[in-house]
């Protein structure tokens, strides 16, 4: 099969902000406890972190770690987590039916990310509390000193403030299943005053405000529409959740999922710009793909959980072949969205639909959708190009045209360096990919990897890590056009000397 993708110089979308490579850490299963946090492992610090979990975060390169949920957070006291260790009360978690100790909070969280080389997106708990806990958290995280809560976070041992930038105003507000539920009205008016405070303590924060925990939500879009009829003067970004799986088996449908993240962007993209139209704002919504990812292999196994344990296994889906080109499809999708979405947390990041699993007492290890995260985080900064596609199409159960090549051009002019990711979701075909670089001088590839030739439900374990990027050559230059052979079922990175 041949395919053809042609970028130009001077059509950029947008340069890619390094918070679309964020993610997701929150405090259920065991994301926190024997995930980062277990003391007497052989390799945890003199404060019970882990070291092999934090070199693994550190080599996946997240700038941005979103905390403390997702659905924990809507009954979560921040204060819970302050102070001496051995006085935080145990209390019910009733998101996910557990106990949670306290023993990680604030203060142990925010020197871990710093450790790991990420800022942290801190939430609010907008669920069973409001205007006055989030004053008070932003107030102890971000102000100098001289008042009662910025005193108590220096008595605490942090001199300096956090300066945190980034908040979420709660999770999934609209869902039935969140503490604390609400109606599109009742949280708009509440993620207004909220937001306007929490502003009002430190003019210089970004905040999130929820939209619909999905697109297949009853109220997706009416929900998007009153929330920022309230909110939108004092909002920086709407949210996006979506989750993606397999669960009918069908390799070429589900491929094809990126193309639903596509829409699914656009559609609420168009739901900012009205109103903004509406409003006659010169403001332009940006958004938060703040928890995205592949969730379907542990799905039902919870319900088999005996309630109320410590960090109980949770959500370990273990992730095969086929996720790991559907995750850089997923990637490709969010960069090609790069004018709107400016944040993005792959969720999670630590045992619960995560990348990185551990074993109590063992090691640590990649799972098969780490590498083309990974990947994309180190080399994916720079300019997005708009780009031309012309390759063959299929049809499946859920899209139709779909192009057998997801692919992205990055330009980074420091560097003078181009980068293409693509996948090929042909089983059958090799694609003899030829991309057009107009207005640039290809001179050479600096580096050509794939992740190809397994079989798609392989997957990664914690003895052998076989999905994993490895180098191969089939590469030609000629003039301004780079051919490239695009193995059957292959992610693919590219990076072009200019
Ligand atoms: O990431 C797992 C859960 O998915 C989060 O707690 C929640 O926000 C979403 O429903």
């Amino acid at each position: 099969m041949q395919g053809k993708m042609t970028v130009n110089k001077a059509f950029p979308i947008s340069e890619i902000d390094p918070r679309v490579y964020g993610s997701f850490l929150e405090h259920m299963g065991r994301a926190v406890y024997s995930g980062i946090y277990e003391p007497g492992h052989e390799t945890a610090d003199e404060r019970g972190f882990r070291e092999d979990v934090k070199n693994l975060v550190r080599e996946l390169k997240t700038p941005l770690i979103r905390y403390p949920g997702g659905n924990f957070l809507s009954g979560y006291n921040w204060e819970d987590g302050i102070g001496a260790v051995e006085n935080r009360p145990k209390r019910l978690d009733l998101a996910w039916k557990t106990v949670e100790t306290n023993e990680v909070g604030l203060h142990e969280f925010i020197a871990w990310a710093k450790e790991v080389g990420a800022d942290v997106n801190m939430a609010v708990n907008l669920g069973t509390r409001g205007v006055d806990a989030a004053w008070n958290i932003v107030e102890y995280c971000n102000h100098p000193g001289g008042t009662y809560w910025s005193d108590l976070r220096r008595k605490n041992g942090a001199e300096a403030p956090f300066n945190i930038k980034t908040w979420c105003l709660g999770n999934e507000m609209d869902g039935p299943w969140q503490i604390g539920s609400k109606t599109a009205e009742e949280y708009g008016r509440l993620a207004a005053e909220t937001a306007k405070v929490m502003k009002w303590v430190d003019p210089s924060i970004e905040l999130v405000v929820c939209g619909s925990s999905g697109a297949g939500m009853p109220t997706f879009a009416a929900w998007e529409v009153t929330v920022l009829e309230h909110t939108y003067e004092y909002v920086d970004y709407l949210s996006l959740h979506s989750y993606y799986g397999n669960q009918k088996n069908d390799l070429k449908n589900y491929l094809a999922m990126s193309v639903g993240m596509d829409r699914f962007i656009k559609s609420v993209t168009a739901i900012c710009d009205y109103i903004k139209a509406k409003k006659r704002s010169d403001k332009t919504m940006n958004l938060s793909f703040d928890e995205w990812n592949i969730w379907y292999h542990s799905s039902g196994k919870n319900s088999k959980n005996k309630p109320w344990q410590q960090a109980p296994p949770i959500l370990e889906d273990i992730y095969n072949f086929e996720d790991a080109l559907l995750l850089g499809s997923l990637l490709i999708t969010l960069l090609k969205n790069s004018d709107r979405v400016k944040i993005a947390c792959l969720a999670q990041l630590v045992n619960v639909i995560a990348p990185i699993m551990t074993e109590k007492g063992g090691p640590a290890w990649r799972q098969a959708t780490f590498y083309p995260f990974m990947q994309a985080a180190h080399h994916g900064h720079g300019t997005v190009l708009r780009h031309n596609l012309d390759v063959p199409t299929y049809d499946c159960e859920d899209f139709k045209d779909v192009p057998f090549v997801e692919s992205v051009v990055i330009h980074k002019p420091d560097k003078k360096e181009i980068v293409i990711f693509a996948v090929n979701r042909s089983a059958e075909e090799i694609i003899d990919f030829t991309t057009e670089l107009q207005g640039f001088s290809p001179e050479s590839v600096l580096e050509f990897t794939e992740i190809s030739g397994h079989d798609v439900k392989q997957t990664n374990t914690k003895d052998a890590c076989p999905i994993a990027p490895v180098p191969t050559s089939a590469t030609i230059i000629s003039g301004n056009q780079l051919a490239a052979t695009l193995k059957p079922l292959s992610w693919n990175m590219l990076r072009v000397g200019l």
